[in-house]
């Protein structure tokens, strides 16, 4: 794969009662990783699904050639650990969490890569950065929400594009292979802006859920990222 970027459809905005096909369907569209947001009603007031629906997904997560398509666990639950071992059990490749979830951030990010996944750390809109002081040397991506978790089809929050570009800083200044994810809002008329300031993996959930074609938009959304490259 040649391109820096990834889009990372969310389950969130599909249909329920078909999940299966739904994975499979936003693949063939050209999906490169399968966003899958887990909400506790209690670190956020829905309800969604846990590690026995991941474990379902998981035979369904590849391309039609067989090549597997990462599924990226966003957790927005509190606590964070039994349930992050689950997920890595039940076949998630990246695991990410809000710190503000954890008492111990360091403990939950080894548990999740002792547990053989790349973890990530998860920023809400009203939350610094801080938390990377201490742990960016430890993960393997990081989420920024452009909207306030709980809740598909919100409207983007501009200010996560100042948050996107000093995480970008914060992770050239490591030197490592770390992933700058954007979660929320994302459409196609905004997602070349996002580039721009730093991201190379986008969410999007209504934006591609909620469209006839799937195709269509996800390829509309990649146009849109190869030309941010050029701009
Ligand atoms: C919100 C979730 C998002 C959501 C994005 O809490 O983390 O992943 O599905 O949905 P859209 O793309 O509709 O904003
Ligand atoms: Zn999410």
């Amino acid at each position: 794969m040649s391109s820096p970027f990834r889009i990372a459809p969310s389950i969130l905005s599909a249909d329920f009662a078909r999940l299966g096909a739904e994975v499979s369907d936003v693949i063939a569209a050209g999906a490169d990783w399968i966003h899958f947001d887990v909400m506790d009603n209690h670190y956020v007031p829905n309800l969604t699904f846990g590690p026995m629906v991941c474990q379902a997904l998981k035979p369904h997560a590849k391309k039609p050639d067989g090549t597997p398509v990462p599924i990226d666990v966003h957790l927005m639950i509190q606590p964070v650990d039994a349930l992050a071992a689950a997920f890595a059990q039940a076949g998630a490749d990246y695991i990410s969490f809000h710190p503000d979830a954890s008492p111990h951030i360091h403990r939950s990010i080894q548990a999740i890569k002792a547990a053989g996944c790349k973890a990530g750390l998860v920023f809400n809109p009203g939350t610094g950065l801080e938390a990377l002081d201490w742990a960016i040397d430890d993960i393997d991506l990081i989420l920024i929400m452009s909207v306030n978790p709980g809740f598909g089809g919100q409207s983007f929050i501009d200010s996560a594009l100042r948050k996107i570009e000093l995480a970008r800083k914060r992770i050239e200044e490591t030197g490592r292979d770390i992933r700058l994810e954007v979660d929320g809002g994302i459409k196609v008329d905004n997602i070349a802006r996002v580039a721009s300031a730093g991201a190379d993996t986008f969410v999007a959930g209504s934006a591609i859920f909620n469209a006839k074609d799937y195709a269509s938009v996800v390829t509309a959304m990649r146009e849109q990222l190869d030309a941010s490259l050029n701009a």
